[in-house]
This record gives C-alpha cells, structure tokens and sequence, in this order.
C-alpha cells in the first residue's frame, strides 16, 4: 500500500478513559474524512486513568472494528512528537460546546508553537453527545447510574464491573 500523504494522515488523541459514543461519532467523522486515523491514547497523564492504558486501548479497539482505515497507538511526551514519529500532518479534537474552545484553542496554539508544520482541525460531534463526557459517565456509573446510552455495550459492562469490584452504589 503506498504511503499516505502527511496531510492526509490524522491523529486523534485522548485519554479515552474510556471511550464514550461521543468519542466514536467523531472518530467515525473523522475516518471519513482523512485517509487515515491514529487514535493516540495518552499513556500517562497528571491524573490518575480509572482504566489502565491496556484495557482503554482494548475497549477502543472493540468499538471501531468496522473502521479500516483507523489505527490505535498509545503516546507518552508531547503529542507534537508523537504527530512527528508517525509523520501526521493534522491533529483532530472535537468541541462539544464553547466551554471546550478556550482549552482547545490554547492547546492548539501551544502545539503549533511547537510544531508548526502540525495543523489542528476541530471537530464537532453530533449534538446528542454534546454534553458527554468520559468523568461523567464515570460519575453516573459509580452512582448506580442508566449508562448505555453513552457508551458502547462492552466499555458499560466494563464500567458496571469495576463499579461492583469497588463496591459502588447499585
Ligand atoms: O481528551 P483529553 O483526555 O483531554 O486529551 C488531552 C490530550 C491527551 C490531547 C493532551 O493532554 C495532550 O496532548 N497531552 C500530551 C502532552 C502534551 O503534548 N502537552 C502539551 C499540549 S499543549
């Protein structure tokens, strides 16, 4: 298969912790958009991931089966290094709402700093997941929450799993 154009090549990245449908309805956007997608799971962050980066990368895999064109890696450092090493031209992030814009925007103006060559290109989910969130799923889920409209099937029975594992309300 010929190399795909840098341009061409985007990265999505996240901590993914874990993937909601919100997540997946802009990966499904965007893999239409681009030839292809890296899904870039943040390997460590500042704070604590409820899933480890083994069993976030699993439950993303398990939802873009479907996705040919879509590839997952995990990333640790500066995500412009990262967009260096896999040689990809455009970063994707989605906005939910205008809330989101102030840290995004700061973000990609850091990163362009950092690598100029490296575009960012927002993207907007669909409106019914504009208020979803991977804390907040997490929060109904450990309050003995309805989950399944927010997250695929398999991440809700991982979630439930953990909840009862912990000994969480319902
Ligand atoms: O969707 P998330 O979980 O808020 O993702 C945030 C993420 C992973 C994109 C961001 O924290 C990141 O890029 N971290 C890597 C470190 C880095 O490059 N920091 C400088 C960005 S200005």
């Amino acid at each position: 298969m010929a190399a795909v154009a840098k341009s061409r090549l985007a990265i999505y990245p996240g901590s993914f912790d874990p993937i909601t449908n919100g997540h997946l309805d802009l990966i499904r956007r965007a893999s239409s958009q681009f030839e292809e997608l890296v899904i870039a799971v943040l390997r460590h962050d500042s704070k604590e991931a409820e899933f480890p980066l083994s069993e976030r990368t699993e439950m993303i895999r398990d939802s873009v089966t479907g996705l040919a064109n879509v590839r997952i890696a995990s990333f640790d450092g500066l995500l412009v290094d990262f967009a260096r090493q896999q040689n990809a031209g455009l970063i994707v992030r989605g906005i939910r709402a205008v809330s989101d814009y102030e840290y995004e925007l700061q973000m990609a103006l850091m990163n362009r700093k950092l690598a100029p060559e490296v575009e960012t290109v927002f993207m907007l989910p669909g409106e019914a997941y504009s208020y979803l969130s991977s804390r907040l799923v997490k929060e109904v889920c450990r309050h003995g929450g309805d989950i399944s409209d927010f997250v695929p099937p398999h991440v809700a029975e991982a979630l439930r799993a953990r909840r009862d594992r912990q000994g969480g309300t319902g």
